[in-house]
């Protein structure tokens, strides 16, 4: 296994390009089983993940093509049912292969996905909405296996003791898609990356209105046909590196991203004092000399993403005064506050609150990283640090995160890979 190891404060500056949204990704490119005809997606993000989805594809019978960030997938011969433990394991976003298969052939075989650090991830909605959908379902050996004699269109209520959730969002979508008749999604999941996994799909020749928003409509249609698309860039390593900016406080431009979908991030930033201009598509962030401690709770969106939790918590632990952090969409992803704290943070759990009590400075340790986010929280923190940070278990960031050492170090970062 590798680690990553970082000099802090060093000067970063310079532009750094967004890559495309792996969030998004991931459901597109399980969506392809649902056509036989040949689907083109450029802008797919070189990741662990994605390569690992694309292994799922061809262990279902595609034909898989994955070059640079262009993704060819066409049929071979038919499609195989069965998603296995060994890949579902290793990614629970590849739970949303279960909607598109049984849409398509009527029958499935999906290893449940297991829990993971960050919390239970339970599926309950997912096979609600599929039981909604005419979908009969055993639990056997760890699988969830189903069939179907057709699925039949059906008004699904799909908000959680958590709120909505953007998985079983798309698992009931792709499955709706191929159904008799006319579906209504209530309390779906609104992230750009559920709008854009629906524009996808009717580029297919589905027929969604409402993605994106509450309440999607989805009348059925016979079949679907291959499509180019292009992947949405992400949103969340946008947040990333505007949270990097800051604390480091580094004169940083993003470019690439969409704006639109960081309003929430924007507003806790000029509350903590920084400024954030836009300019043809490019973000510029000014931060403060000394910023303000802001608290936050996560929300599904348009609310404060969990998915930059993490990084919001390391640029809160630099700033001097207490703030008080809640994840109510993951209420146990606090793995990265005892790797902080070796650093010199201040952070205490009281429930699912994270108690933070600034400090203007943090220390190089060695440290563990936990899920894809808290090991960019660490990175931030790395950079932002005095002396050396090594993070153990490397991997991790490079499920989420394409050639991030590269952006890195042409920011003027000194950051290099060392075997553990
Ligand atoms: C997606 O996971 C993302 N993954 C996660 O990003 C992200 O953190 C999460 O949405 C929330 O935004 C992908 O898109 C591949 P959920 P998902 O179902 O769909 C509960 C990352 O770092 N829930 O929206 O699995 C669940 O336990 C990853 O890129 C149920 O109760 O998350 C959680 O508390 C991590 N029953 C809440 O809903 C269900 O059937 C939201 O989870 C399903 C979920």
């Amino acid at each position: 296994m590798e680690k990553i190891v970082i000099e802090g404060k060093r000067p970063l500056s310079g532009e750094v390009k967004i890559s495309g949204s792996k969030n998004s990704a991931l459901p597109i490119m399980a969506a392809t089983l649902l056509t036989d005809g040949p689907c083109v997606l450029e802008n797919v993000p070189r990741l662990r993940d994605t390569l690992t989805m694309a292994k799922i594809l061809k262990s279902l019978g595609k034909a898989v093509d994955f070059s640079g960030n262009t993704l060819k997938i066409s049929s071979k011969n038919g499609l195989n049912p069965v998603a296995d433990y060994d890949l579902v394991s290793t990614m629970r976003g590849s739970f949303c292969v279960l909607g598109p298969l049984l849409a398509k052939l009527g029958h499935a075989k999906v290893s449940l996905p297991g829990g993971c650090v960050i919390g239970v991830r339970p599926v309950d909605l997912h096979l609600k909405g599929l039981r909604a959908l005419g979908a009969k379902i055993e639990i056997e050996g760890g699988y969830i296996v189903t069939h179907t004699k057709g699925l039949k269109g059906a008004q699904i209520y799909l908000g959680g003791v958590f709120g909505s959730s953007v998985l079983a969002t798309d698992n009931i979508m792709m499955a709706a898609v191929l159904a008799k008749g006319e579906t209504i999604i209530e309390s779906a999941a609104c992230e750009p990356e559920v709008e854009d996994l629906g524009n996808f799909l009717n580029s297919m020749g589905a027929k969604i209105t409402g993605h994106g928003t509450p309440k999607i409509t989805i009348k059925g249609v016979k079949e679907l046909h291959g499509a180019n698309y292009s992947i949405t860039s992400d949103r969340i390593e946008a947040a990333t590196f505007v949270l990097l900016a800051a604390a480091t406080k580094s004169p940083i431009t993003v470019t690439n991203a969409n704006y639109s979908q960081l309003l929430v991030l924007v507003d806790k930033l000029e509350e903590y004092g920084a400024k954030i201009r836009v300019k043809d598509g490019a973000i510029d962030i000014k931060t403060p000399r000394k910023g303000k401690p802001v608290s936050v709770t996560t929300y599904p969106y348009p609310g404060f993403p969990t998915d930059i939790q993490a990084q919001f918590m390391a640029l809160m632990a630099l700033t001097p005064g207490v703030s008080v952090i809640t994840d109510k969409v993951f209420p146990d992803r606090y793995m990265h506050i005892p790797e902080l704290n070796r650093m010199g943070a201040n952070i205490r759990r009281e429930g699912n609150n994270a108690i933070v009590e600034g400090t203007p400075r943090l220390f190089g340790a060695p440290v563990m990283a936990s899920d894809l986010r808290a090991s960019a929280a660490l990175v931030i923190a790395g950079l932002a640090a005095e002396g050396v940070t090594e993070i153990h278990r490397a991997y991790h960031i490079d499920r989420g995160y394409e050639n991030l050492d590269q952006k890195l170090i042409a920011l003027g970062a000194k950051i290099r890979r060392e075997n553990e």
